[in-house]
């Protein structure tokens, strides 16, 4: 069976992209089959994390307009290849691509969108490339193409930093979600904490913690590389290197097949 996670956050700039492409390429490094599907339609940005050298005939955009199964392949980029980085398990891509910007206005977000989706598209994309996880990065905050993407996964990850803007909307959207029964949070979350550094992130970070009930266990450190180069630092930092570490036990304990 195919996972499928849905890689939220209440504000934008949260890392949640970037933690996305690094854990993608730590799954896929494991032998794991991993597809990504960017549903930040308005605002792309996978494209240029993962390097690629070349794009698909057709985006995520396409897939949301028509939702026909057959178009599926002509949308799926193989990163491996494209990022010219050798995985034991395979890592694909069905990006949202800036020439498509502008056409969000023809997608309509409801309902039956959703489940064509899901069904036609999400479905033929796992079986077809022999999916083990998909993971999904939606579009920060609440609108209808985030609610969809929530709606997608059956698991949630949710990214914030701990800015004072930040926390209180990451606090004010858990408790809001938990107590919806229109999506459900409560099968399966984590949260993660990214830039993380210094004593005043700790103050922030308690506060946080009390206000949604949850003790936070992945903290991504604070790194200037990362922050300017937005680098994949699973495949290109050494094994004891603080970044790569905390992505690395993510992994470990929250995408253990079971
Ligand atoms: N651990 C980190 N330390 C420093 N900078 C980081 C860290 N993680 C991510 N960043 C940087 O923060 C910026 C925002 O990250 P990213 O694009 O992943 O956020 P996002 O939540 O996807 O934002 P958006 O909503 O705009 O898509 C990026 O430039 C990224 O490199
Ligand atoms: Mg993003």
């Amino acid at each position: 069976m195919v996972r499928k996670i849905s890689f939220y956050s209440y504000k934008g700039g949260s890392g949640r992209s970037v933690s996305l492409a690094n854990i993608a390429f730590a799954l896929a490094s494991k032998g794991n089959n991993v597809g990504c599907v960017e549903l930040d339609i308005g605002a792309p940005g996978l494209y240029e994390i993962l390097n690629l050298d070349r794009m698909p005939e057709k985006s995520c955009v396409s897939l949301l307009r028509n939702r026909d199964p057959v178009a599926v392949p002509q949308s799926v980029i193989d990163v491996g290849n494209a990022a010219h980085v050798s995985l034991k398990g395979k890592l694909y891509l069905i990006p949202a691509l800036k020439r498509d910007v502008m056409a969000v206005e023809d997608i309509k977000w409801d309902k039956k969108t959703l489940e064509d989706f899901s069904s036609r598209v999400i479905n033929t994309f796992a079986k077809m490339y022999e999916l083990d996880f998909i993971l999904f990065d939606l579009r920060s905050g609440i609108d209808l193409s985030s609610l969809i993407g929530l709606m997608l996964g059956d698991e949630y990850a949710i990214f914030t930093r701990l800015d004072k803007q930040s926390v209180e909307g990451t606090s004010w959207l858990m408790n809001t979600i938990k107590s919806k029964s229109t999506v459900n949070i409560n099968p399966r979350h984590f949260v993660v904490v990214t830039g993380y550094r210094g004593d005043l992130a700790r103050i922030s970070l308690t506060k946080l913690e009390e206000s949604i009930g949850e003790t936070i266990e992945y903290k991504i450190p604070y790194d200037d590389k990362m922050n300017l180069q937005e680098e994949i630092v699973v495949i290109t930092r050494q094994k004891d290197d603080p970044v790569r570490a905390a992505y690395e036990q993510l992994v470990d304990k929250e995408f253990a097949i079971e």
